[in-house]
């Protein structure tokens, strides 16, 4: 059985020579001496998974490490999974990078993991003008998630982010499961998830407390479902800002259930800019939602303009039609529980407010839901009255 031997030694060392890293096709980042920032390691590892013809997975082990900016970019040659256990922590000082973590041109990633990723923004926050100075300084989101098909992101921590925690942008068919965004109330211009000119985007049972909007879908987001969230602090989910820039895509086909707003500025809300451009927004639905302590839990908004950066002096021309809000229970800590303010030019249609019962907790009442240019439905209770 000499020849046996001989090629049991043969394969085995042609194996040895094929990947140096890889045991069945998993890429562990101490594979490639990672150093005391590990961005270097976790590239590597990853373009040698993007390049496996099989099914892979980079592995970042339990462990307290700090990492520069990462991009991470396809198209791979199968799918990828990248599974982060360890705790990473962003540079405090940015170098003008868009994102820390970024993930481009993949079909079929899943990113997974017990892992925090710590962007360290509280300098960030500290230094942010954006209220004042439209071009102010831009500061890197955790994730970017550009151009992906079909991707899992389950059970990691997104903290502190200098911006935005996660822009999905270009994407179709990402789910987000068992996700945690943490940031505190204070915390400027952080919206949790970021999601524009995608299609079926799924947010599952996740929890998300940030210093702005939990949840926002710009132009553009079609077929997108969110269940199971408890969002707070924060300023809700929201669709919108719209009708701000030329040429913004619809948004379509927006479920949201199940949901629980907590300690939140707005619930859920739909916004657009007065004056400026067109657009249009249709087919949302909220339904089964829990209000705890929420400043404006439902509201349509078309005269938004914070810090004055507009005039309101002629109606939004954006369009919204077929919107429900069904069972929407809890209390408001403002007297206007709900507010439908839509365009006097494109007035709401096919509103539909069924079994709203908003209890005010606060001393400058009464309370009451206001609404305005919006042909509506309503069904059941609607508590506090009016509209
Ligand atoms: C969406 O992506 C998941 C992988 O995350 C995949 O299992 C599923 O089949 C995809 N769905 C569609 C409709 O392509
Ligand atoms: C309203 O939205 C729902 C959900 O997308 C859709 O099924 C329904 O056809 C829409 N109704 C109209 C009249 O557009
Ligand atoms: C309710 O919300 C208000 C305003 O956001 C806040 O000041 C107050 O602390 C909250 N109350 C509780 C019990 O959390």
């Amino acid at each position: 059985m000499v020849l046996g031997v001989e090629i049991s030694a043969i394969s085995l060392l042609l194996l040895l020579a094929s990947s140096a890293s890889a045991q069945d096709g998993v890429f562990d980042i101490k594979k490639y001496n990672p150093k005391a920032d590990i961005a270097e390691a976790l590239s590597a590892a990853f373009k040698d998974a993007c390049a496996s013809a099989t099914p892979s997975k980079v592995v970042v082990p339990a462990g307290e490490y700090t990492m520069g900016p990462v991009d991470m970019k396809g198209p791979c040659k199968s799918t990828v999974e990248v599974q982060v256990d360890g705790n990473l922590k962003a540079p405090a000082e940015p170098k003008g990078e868009p994102g820390w973590v970024s993930f481009e041109y993949i079909d079929g990633l899943t990113f997974s993991g017990k892992g925090v990723f710590d962007g360290q923004g509280h300098i960030a926050w500290a230094n942010n003008n954006c209220n004042k100075n439209p071009n102010c300084k831009s500061f890197p989101l955790n994730f970017r998630f550009t151009s992906l098909k079909h991707a899992l992101i389950k059970d990691l921590t997104s903290k502190d982010s200098k911006n935005f925690h996660v822009n999905v942008i270009n994407c179709e068919n990402v789910t987000f499961q068992n996700f945690v965004i943490d940031a505190p109330a204070e915390s400027l211009n952080t919206d949790g998830i970021h999601m524009g000119r995608s299609k079926d985007i799924k947010i599952i049972d996740s929890k998300i407390g940030t210093g702005d909007d939990c949840i926002s879908l710009g132009d553009g987001s079609e077929q997108v479902t969110v269940t199971g969230v408890t969002c707070g602090p924060g300023h809700g989910i929201s669709i919108g800002s719209l009708g701000r820039y030329d040429n913004e895509q619809p948004v379509r086909g927006v479920f949201v259930k199940n949901c629980i707003l907590k300690n939140t500025d707005n619930g859920v809300r739909i916004k657009s800019w007065p004056a400026m451009k067109g657009g249009e927004a249709s087919d949302i639905h909220f339904e089964d939602i829990t209000m705890e302590n929420v400043t404006n839990p439902v509201i349509i908004d078309q005269e938004y303009c914070p810090w004055n950066q507009c005039t309101k002096d002629a109606p939004s021309k954006v369009k919204i039609s077929n919107v429900s809000f069904k069972n929407i229970k809890g209390t408001t800590n403002t007297p206007e529980a709900v507010k439908i303010i839509c365009s006097s030019a494109l007035p709401c249609e096919q509103v539909e407010l069924n079994g709203i019962d908003l209890k005010y907790t606060g001393t400058q009442g009464p309370a009451k839901s206001e609404c305005k240019n919006a042909k509506l439905t309503i069904t059941g209770t609607l508590n506090p009255p009016g509209c």
